[in-house]
């Protein structure tokens, strides 16, 4: 049902460093975590990126859409500094420098693709072909993709269908089963504020994996694990560690 670790360190390092960044996979890497969420976004020139917002500013020194900015421009930003100076070196990693860093160490990935508004099948697309071209001739565990956009998602099928996909919600809705089915999909992650026992019990019925976001309290993660969710994307690298499960 889900064969993966139950423990992910969300967007590489939690809260330890500056997200997605190579920093933050390094220091998830160094807590003991074989098993990273990340997100993928398009540059303007159509180069698949580490990074969350849509837009600069946030995280990255700068102005405007990852989707107006070109990838060779981005790499120069700092996307450390908001975090603390000594990470002012810190850039926005090239999808390709994240699958080689951590299929090197033999790390886990959960890659959810994270579209620019108005790029959601070009993004499934792409991201979808880049990662079946990087597996080709690995043996490695292939990642898991997962999107909030079913349109990115189903891009991805259509694109890359050997490579297993899981559906994000924020809140799940009523009719949660016929998009995995719909997609192909394997697993469900959602948010676990609005998850119920009820709810996560018939999505464990029904043979999908299950897991949440963003799980940084020790009391819920014990609660989610009794009702069976399967896995947790946390932030809190050292009080929900890898072996907390
Ligand atoms: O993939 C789980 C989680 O990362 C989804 O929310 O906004 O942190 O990307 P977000
Ligand atoms: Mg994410």
């Amino acid at each position: 049902m889900w064969p993966y670790p139950k423990i992910i360190a969300h967007r590489g390092g939690g809260s330890l460093a500056p997200e997605n960044t190579l920093a933050a996979f390094e220091c998830g890497f160094n807590h003991g975590f074989r098993a990273v969420e990340f997100d993928v976004m398009l540059t303007k020139d159509l180069i698949p990126v580490v990074v969350h917002d849509e837009e600069l500013g946030r995280t990255i020194a700068g102005e405007g859409l990852i989707c107006d900015t070109l990838a060779a421009d981005l790499v120069q930003m700092d996307a450390g500094s908001w975090f603390g100076a000594k990470f002012a070196h810190c850039r926005v990693p090239l999808y390709q420098e994240v699958l080689d860093f951590c299929s090197q160490r033999g790390i886990w990935m959960n890659v959810e693709i994270k579209p620019a508004t108005g790029f959601e099948q070009i993004t499934g697309q792409i991201v979808a072909q880049f990662t079946s071209d990087f597996y080709q001739h690995k043996s490695a565990q292939l990642p898991l993709f997962s999107s909030f956009s079913l349109t990115a998602i189903a891009a991805a099928r259509a694109t890359a269908a050997h490579i297993p996909r899981g559906v994000l919600f924020d809140q799940i809705p009523i009719n949660w089963l016929a998009h995995l089915r719909e997609l192909e999909a394997i697993t469900l992650h959602t948010n676990q504020r609005h998850l119920s026992q009820l709810v996560a019990e018939q999505i464990q019925r029904a043979g999908y994996g299950l897991s949440c976001y963003t799980v940084n309290e020790i009391s819920r993660a014990q609660e989610l694990l009794a009702w069976g969710v399967d896995a947790l994307f946390t932030d809190r690298l050292t009080l929900i560690g890898p072996d907390f499960a």
